[in-house]
């Protein structure tokens, strides 16, 4: 039976408390950007289309990025105090090499000026740019550094959980399939971590051919390629990232919420059926972003729409029924945590479900490039995926105890929660009224009223930004006193079973 040391809980509780003072400084850096953007599709002030759109490249990346990090890094951390042991170097070795690629974007943004977008959708990066050469390499090789920590990372995990767990098969939950009684438990976070990071895998691989083929055009610049092949791969990479951020984090809501309910949640042949046709579905759902690409072959439009139905439905549905029958009549005290998961995964429901409208297409054909689209994205990310990491910060702060009574945490909570869908529903006013995404500011839409109601929507939209970041102020009070505080005393864990 694995043994894991207090001395070695103690060094990996380190390693994700580096990751989670990283991502307290980033993201609300990266918010303030997006209040810069809104403000300027306010008309409050003029930023030019070069700087809004390096804001936003810095800002989609960033995002993107660090959010996938920090549920990483917690996944990690659950699995190597829990189930496998893991290499503190590696884990290491992945911190460092993300602060270098994100160093490199920051500077090939903010500095070098590159402002693609986070899709870089081709021939951009190297045509009518108003960014020096230098800026486009500099954002290949930190996109490169980047894919590579995260496949390192990634590809230590799963081997790791591989060697513990018996094989590969036996991560996936397939053993729960067979007549045969399972001879040891798979916690559901385990076939979670696997079902989630393999497409990564996939993904992460696409996002090396794509950019390298970029690195070739961009050191030998009389090459060409076919640009609906990179747009396949760039939103391949894309949509997968960010769909196992959210996966990610539902891993750790499966292993953290019974603590809280005193509820056992484990894997069963509904959750294995569910996760395994969510592992097949993920890769086939990006389709929906190039239903606009009249040369896409028809079939792949149709099997866009169909995989983005089947891959939202089994596990979602699985999930928020979990989630019932952990709370339902259950003893749980509303402490911060629990309220934290249960609002990420009303989040998750919700995005979720305006997702899932988006990629009908007959409504994607007049939603498509309205800021419909950021709404969607951000009532999953925002309202999901940040309060999800915000519940795990606190898990890793508080006591039982003290979440339960921590009443400005969860002031701070309810503020938070409040002030993001409100943020939000202006995004998505904006879809309704065909306010399109992706634009520096609305001066240039000939329609007067469209114009109008564009700039109002922004510049309300910020009142609630400012709100999010004094909601932010207050929790970050309460986790980092009681980080410097406590002193951990963690005991030897024998592997859980779930
Ligand atoms: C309070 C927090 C946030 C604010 C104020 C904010 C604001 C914005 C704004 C104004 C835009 C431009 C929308 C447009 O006109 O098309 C944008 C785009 C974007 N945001 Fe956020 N955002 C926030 C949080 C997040 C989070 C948590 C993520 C996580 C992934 C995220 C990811 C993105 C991405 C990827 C884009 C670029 C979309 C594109 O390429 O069109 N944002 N955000």
């Amino acid at each position: 039976m694995l043994q894991i040391s207090s001395d070695e809980i103690k060094k990996q509780r380190k390693l994700v408390i580096t990751w989670g003072v990283t991502f307290l400084i980033a993201f609300p850096l990266l918010i303030v950007l997006g209040l810069l953007m809104r403000l300027n599709q306010g008309e409050v002030f003029d930023l030019g289309m070069d700087t809004f759109y390096v804001l936003m490249t810095l800002h989609g990346l960033g995002m993107a990025g660090v959010l996938y990090s920090m549920a990483f890094a917690a996944l990690w951390y659950l699995i190597s105090t829990r189930y496998a042991k893991l290499n503190l170097a590696t884990g290491y070795v992945v911190y460092f090499l993300i602060l270098l690629g994100v160093a490199g974007l920051t500077i090939a943004t903010l500095i070098g000026k590159f402002g693609a977008g986070w899709y870089l959708l081709y021939p951009l990066p190297f045509k009518g740019t108003f960014w020096p050469g230098w800026a486009t390499g500099l954002s290949i090789i930190s996109l490169l550094i980047l894919g590579v920590a995260w496949l390192v990372g990634i590809i230590h995990l799963i081997y790791a959980l591989a060697k513990e767990f018996g094989g590969f098969t036996n991560l996936l939950g397939w053993q729960y399939l067979r007549k045969k009684e399972v001879d040891r438990e798979l916690p559901p976070i385990v076939m979670i971590t696997t079902v989630s990071l393999v497409p990564g895998v996939i993904a992460f691989l696409a996002g090396a051919v794509f950019l390298i083929m970029f690195l070739m055009q961009h050191l030998e610049p009389s090459l060409a390629f076919d640009p609906l092949l990179l747009k396949n791969l760039i939103f391949f990479f894309g949509h997968t990232l960010v769909n196992i951020t959210l996966y990610c984090c539902i891993g750790w809501v499966y292993a953290l919420l019974p603590e809280y309910t005193g509820r056992p949640w484990k894997t069963d042949k509904i959750v294995v059926y569910s996760w395994n046709a969510t592992f097949f579905f993920i890769l086939f759902a990006y389709f929906h972003h190039l239903y606009m690409d009249f040369v896409q072959p028809v079939g792949f439009q149709y099997a866009g729409q169909i995989a983005s139905y089947m891959s939202a439905i089994p596990a979602t549905a699985i999930t928020m029924f979990g989630v019932i029958a952990q709370l339902y009549h259950s003893k749980v005290k509303w402490g911060v945590i629990p309220l934290a998961f249960l609002f990420g995964t009303a989040g998750w429901a919700i995005g979720g479900f305006s997702a899932v409208v988006d990629s009908t297409i007959a409504a994607n054909k007049v939603l498509h490039n309205t800021l419909w689209v950021p709404a969607h994205f951000h009532t999953y990310m925002l309202g999901g995926v940040v309060l999800f990491i915000l519940g795990f910060l606190f898990y890793l702060s508080h006591t039982k105890e003290e979440q339960e009574k921590d009443k400005s945490a969860k002031i701070g909570l309810w503020v938070f929660v409040i002030a993001v869908h409100s943020f939000i529903a202006f995004f998505y006013r904006g879809g309704l009224r065909s306010i399109p995404r992706r634009y520096a500011d609305y001066k240039g839409i000939p329609i007067e009223k469209t114009h109008e109601t564009g700039v109002v929507l922004a510049k309300y939209a910020t009142i609630f930004i400012w709100l999010i970041l004094i909601a932010l102020l207050i929790m970050y009070m309460s986790i980092i006193i009681r980080l410097m505080k406590k002193k951990a005393t963690p005991q030897p864990v024998s592997a859980k079973n779930g």
